[in-house]
């Protein structure tokens, strides 16, 4: 896969992206990633690429001239219908699903917004798509974009080290992982849970669905009402709220 990223700041992407599985992913040629800085653009000798809001009001609005010639640069030989992504608090909130969706694509382009915003011809001319990583306000617009193409990439095959990791994915399913163990078997007296230890994997996968779904219940019940889940799970969510209600946590 191969993604452009337009920004006036290339060098915040220096590190996230040289590390880890990123870096792996760029390594064994899984992913092309480039980096335009869209004062390359600017046809000044001051390189200037925001100026004044018409109308008045504070902060400086992004120049659409040097946006959009890096767009159509970026676009020249990528293949019609390529996403070109606007990273902004007002755009579609990114998820799971959404990462799973830019995944499938051969190219991506991102840009990202700084000061108050862009100019609106950018949005009418250039831009296909735009997304927000929640509601609050960042900086710019670089941040995201690494969220997102972390979140991408993993889903390209090959990145992790087992082609169904991603799929195993706390949000894959609907619901979270439960929780995860390592040796020692014993920490600070508290002891890996014996089903874990026993290896029967039936029992494990069971087990591991039902904490999920604790977790779930616990930390984001807005999951639950739209997780397709079984009679035995939608059973288990009545006993944790039975055992909630009871004052008591049952036992694992
Ligand atoms: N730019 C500033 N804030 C943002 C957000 N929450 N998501 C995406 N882009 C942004």
């Amino acid at each position: 896969m191969r993604i452009d990223v337009l920004t006036l700041f290339p060098a915040m992407f220096d590190g996230p992206m040289t590390e880890s599985m990123l870096w792996k992913a760029r390594d064994r040629g899984l992913l092309d990633l480039r980096l335009h800085d869209i004062r390359d653009f600017t046809t000044d000798k001051h390189r200037t690429a925001d100026d004044i809001p018409y109308g008045g009001g504070g902060g400086m609005i992004m120049k659409p001239e040097p946006v959009v010639s890096a767009v159509e640069t970026a676009l020249s030989d990528a293949p019609p219908n390529t996403p070109v992504i606007l990273m902004t608090p007002q755009g579609r909130v990114f998820s799971h699903q959404i990462a799973k969706e830019l995944a499938g694509c051969e190219r991506l382009v991102f840009v990202c917004g700084r000061y108050e915003g862009l100019d609106e011809r950018v949005r009418q001319l250039v831009i296909t798509d735009e997304i927000s990583i929640g509601d609050y306000v960042l900086t710019g617009g670089e941040l995201p974009a690494m969220v997102i193409i972390d979140a991408v990439v993993r889903h390209i095959p090959g990145v992790l080290g087992a082609c169904w990791a991603a799929d195993e994915d706390s949000h894959a399913e609907g619901i979270l992982e439960g929780p995860h163990y390592t040796r020692p078997t014993v920490f600070r007296g508290l002891e890996v849970p014996a089903v874990l230890q026993q290896g029967d994997h039936g029992k494990i996968q069971r087990w591991r669905r039902e904490q999920g779904l604790r977790r779930t219940w616990q930390n984001r019940p807005d999951l639950l009402l739209r997780a397709r889940l079984t009679d035995e799970e939608k059973y288990l969510l009545a006993q944790f709220a039975d055992d909630q209600a009871a004052g008591q946590t049952r036992a694992l």
